[in-house]
């Protein structure tokens, strides 16, 4: 970084790019101000550059010795360690660079372990789960998707809309008739499932009456029936009519019944004056009658029929993603490789050991291989060996996650991806959204293995996030133990309940005490409610690192305090004893991993090749400040912030910006990339600023006693960031301003040997995303250079080279490469005894 701010800005730069909309907008927030072209080369070419991307020239250099010593030792990759000469060696140690004690390395280091084709079950199930389950032929039971259950799926289970909730018996509250309307539509009553037209009595979604009305199977049909007729979606509260059409008024509507019903309206019409979203996973269209993709784990492997989360496997084939087969039966391609759903391709990845059964790796049982397409089945033949940690993924009961996704009546909640019209490919934010994604990385990834024996690891895929919000009390159930109560009880109750099937269809729980289980909690308090008999032994994957061990819920959000006892004929014993005695966070056993930021979330990040601009904020903080919270969000920091920040005008004396959209209008992305500090605050729990603050190579100023932020433990981070008390908000302004620039950017040197550790690129659409953001930033360059260049021509056709060998992601160390990293240095303690 240029230590002084040139004399001349070049003016052009604000014609172009993103920075003009700002100023009509916030008279406060003066236009951004681009470094000229000496600072902009000497932020390109300082040393410190190379460290924020590798040299890809070195790169191929170590991949061509690297060549050459296998043809001459073809024993090196899969015998002895890969890592021996002196040139892989520097490059490692530039790639560990910035981390704290010695996780880093070593899983480069390793000797790789042979990889063996996927073993294969034979075990049958009842009644082949009565063809609407799957037949999990390892554990010999039915995985069931939503509306059936019992060991053969053969019984009905239903979510039907209802006014209220059950408080004990076992049928559902549902209030509705047996073609799917509301009993009494003026009854008083509201739940988020209430329907104003035919409610589908399986998943609770509420699709219209009238001319383009759903048509639900017959009452009493076996489950799996499907629908006569699918219907127009009027989607649970957004679309629902505010009276009964005769002058009733209904107090949880909110159109009028004329928009909905009458002769134009949009359960009647095909040109309707109102539209209501199709917010249903697989709708799509104006009118909603596109039938789309929906979205499920791994696209069911291509080998099977995705159902908005559930996989139903195709013959033969099984897991929660169809990656298995059925032994003795031959391994078709999928879906994804014939050509008959191209769309799958996108998203699919034959994990290797799954791949390697198709290509008959080591084993003589064939089958027929895999059709030569893209997918990886081609790619594996070559890999024959892959490094640990080895992963075993269980294969849970759906009721734990796929369920789940199949009772969203939104599409847009607890997963970070899906399809839209045409079936392209949809991304787009979820604050929860590593549930679904690191679940998917891991059903990918070369490291996950089918044969558990071989494990270094188990995953726990439970989909507490997505349980919490939105499924909890959207209708009556699903609920675990007792139907009221906080909602995090039930994911405490719900783990336990999964670690005891775990016990029953497996030995390796009590191998090591479940050491060696792996468990991600991504909600706004992390572990802080994980069971205690599970807390102490399993390796916990949050968000939210607070380490005191008599910890009090802190939540301004009523149903997820986790310090209120709740008692129930179901539970008479409360349920506050399950959790007690543990912290939220053990540095060493547990990991505070970096939330999902999506490449466009911080695509003017000059970490991404945005070309950099001035840093002239001093401190920012865009957000919830508190102003309609209860007193105890962000445990009143961004409150005391805020008020700090109007009452001592922090904004005129120091170019400090505090406050919501309306305080400090603008770019996001752009903000972040123009300040200097950038605070790290909680929220309800965990907030992601520093993940904001570190991707956009801004310093973090983190407030927050006695929580871990994000690879505290495993970076050093005290060397990039600022900590400061709770209590020692006043005068911090004044304290910043008098930070020295060079140790300013010494910090700021420091960031950007690890940033890349904070953002996920590990599945094929985020690393796609990824490649299109740094490519729209070097065209951004290209303009600019090209502008300024007249005189230079050799210059801007150096630089742009040199900007687009650069621009690349080092994805081999990105998020979830880091958790990989360390946790196959954790292995040995993981083997310990207690
Ligand atoms: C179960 O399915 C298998 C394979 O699809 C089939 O061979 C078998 O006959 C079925 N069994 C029953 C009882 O339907
Ligand atoms: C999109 O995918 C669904 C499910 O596979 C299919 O029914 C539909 O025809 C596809 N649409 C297009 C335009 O290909
Ligand atoms: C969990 O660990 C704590 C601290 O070591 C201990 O006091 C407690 O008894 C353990 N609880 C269980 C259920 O293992
Ligand atoms: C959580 O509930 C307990 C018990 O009702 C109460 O004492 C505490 O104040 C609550 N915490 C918050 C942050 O509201
Ligand atoms: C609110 O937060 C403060 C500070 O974290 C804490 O001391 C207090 O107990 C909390 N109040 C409640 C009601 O939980």
């Amino acid at each position: 970084m240029a230590s002084d701010w040139p004399l001349t800005f070049l003016v052009l730069f604000l014609f172009i790019g993103f920075g003009t909309k700002q100023h009509t907008q916030g008279e406060a927030i003066a236009a951004a101000k681009y470094l000229d072209l000496s600072g902009a080369l000497a932020w390109l070419d300082v040393e410190s550059n190379h460290d924020v991307l590798y040299d890809p020239a070195e790169q191929r250099t170590h991949t061509r010795q690297l060549q050459q010593q296998q043809q001459q030792h073809p024993h090196i990759l899969t015998q002895t360690t890969t890592t021996s000469t002196f040139l892989e060696r520097r490059a490692l140690e530039k790639r560990c660079r910035g981390t704290t004690g010695d996780w880093c390395g070593g899983y480069e280091l390793q000797q790789p372990v042979p990889l063996k084709p996927a073993p294969r079950g034979s075990r049958t199930c009842p009644r082949n789960c009565s063809g609407v389950g799957n037949c999990n032929h390892d554990t010999g039971t039915c995985d069931c998707p939503a509306g059936s259950q019992g060991e053969d799926c053969g019984t009905v289970l239903l979510r039907p809309c209802t006014t209220h909730f059950r408080h004990g018996g076992s049928e559902p509250a549902g209030h509705i008739d047996d073609e799917g309307r509301d009993l009494g539509l003026t009854d008083p009553g509201y739940t988020e499932s209430r329907c104003t037209g035919i409610c589908d009595p399986v998943t609770a979604r509420c699709f219209c009456d009238g001319t383009y009305r759903r048509v639900n199977p017959p009452k009493g049909s076996p489950p799996g029936t499907p629908a006569p007729v699918r219907g127009r979606p009027l989607g649970n509260h957004v679309c629902q009519v505010s009276d009964d059409g005769r002058g009733n008024k209904l107090e949880w509507g909110q159109v009028p019944w004329e928009q909905i019903y009458g002769p134009n309206g949009w359960c009647n019409s095909n040109k309707p004056d109102i539209r209501c979203g199709c917010l249903f996973d697989g709708f799509s269209g104006e009118l909603c009658d596109e039938v789309t993709e929906t979205m499920c784990p791994n696209q069911c492997s291509g080998h099977g029929e995705c159902d908005s989360g559930f996989c139903k496997c195709h013959d033969g084939w099984y897991g929660t993603d169809c990656a298995r087969k059925v032994s003795g039966q031959p391994l078709e391609p999928g879906l994804h490789d014939t050509g008959s759903r191209p769309w799958l391709r996108d998203t699919v990845r034959v994990p290797p050991e799954a791949a390697a059964a198709v290509a008959g790796l080591g084993s003589t049982a064939a089958g027929g291989a895999g059709g030569g397409g893209p997918g990886a089945a081609g790619q594996s033949a070559s890999i024959h060996t892959r490094r640990r940690p080895l992963i075993y993924v269980y294969d849970l009961p759906p009721a734990y996650n796929a369920r789940m996704l199949q009772y969203r009546n939104d599409k847009g909640l607890c997963t970070w991806r899906g399809f839209g019209s045409g079936n392209r490919t949809e991304i787009f934010a979820w604050t929860y959204g590593l549930e679904v994604l690191f679940h998917e990385m891991l059903l990918q990834s070369e490291h996950r293995t089918f044969d558990p024996e071989a494990a270094d690891y188990f995953y726990v895929p439970v989909y507490g996030s997505c349980f919490i919000f939105p499924l909890h009390c959207y209708a009556d159930g699903p609920w675990w133990h007792v139907p009221s109560g906080p909602r995090v009880m039930h994911v405490t109750n719900m783990m336990l309940e999964v670690r005891d099937w775990i016990r029953k269809h497996f030995p390796y729980w009590d191998r090591r005490g479940g050491r060696d289980h792996i468990w991600l909690m991504t909600h706004d308090e992390g572990a802080c409610y994980a069971p205690t008999e599970i807390y102490n032994s399993s390796i916990f994957l949050t968000h939210w690192g607070r380490i005191d061990k008599h910890h009090a819920s802190n939540t301004a959000f009523t149903p997820d305090n986790y310090t209120q006892e709740y008692v129930h004929p179901e539970q008479p014993g409360g349920w506050l004893h399950l959790i007690d005695g543990h912290p939220c966070y053990t540095p060493g056993k547990d990991l505070v991993v970096p939330a999902l930021k999506l490449p466009h979330h911080f695509r003017q990040s000059p970490l991404l090749f945005h070309p950099p601009r001035q840093r002239d904020i001093l401190l920012y903080l865009r957000g919830d400040v508190g102003k309609h919270r209860l007193p105890n969000y962000s445990r009143g920091i961004r409150q005391r912030l805020y008020r700090l920040w109007r009452d001592q005008q922090w904004l005129q004396g120091y170019n400090v910006m505090i406050g919501d959209g309306s305080d400090v209008p603008g770019d996001y992305s752009e903000h972040l990339s123009r300040s200097k500090f950038c605070l790290v605050v909680p929220g309800d729990g965990w907030s992601p600023r520093l993940e904001d603050a570190v991707l956009h190579g801004c310093v973090p100023v983190i407030i927050m006693d006695g929580v871990h932020g994000v690879w505290e433990d495993q970076l050093e981070l005290e060397r990039f960031s600022i900590r400061v008390g709770e209590d020692e908000l006043e005068g911090l302004p004044q304290q910043l301003a008098v930070v020295p620039q060079r140790v300013l950017e010494d910090m700021q040197r420091k960031l950007r040997k690890v940033w890349h550790r904070y953002a996920y690129v590990s599945h094929p659409l985020l690393s796609e995303e990824m490649k299109a953001v740094l490519q729209s930033n070097l065209g951004v360059w290209r303009e600019q250079l090209q502008r300024v260049g007249k005189r230079e021509d050799a210059l801007v056709a150096r630089t742009t080279a040199q900007l687009e060998q650069r621009a690349v992601f080092p994805a081999q160390d990105d998020a979830f490469h880091t958790v990989l990293q360390w946790l196959y240095w954790r292995i040995p303690q993981t083997r310990a005894f207690r």
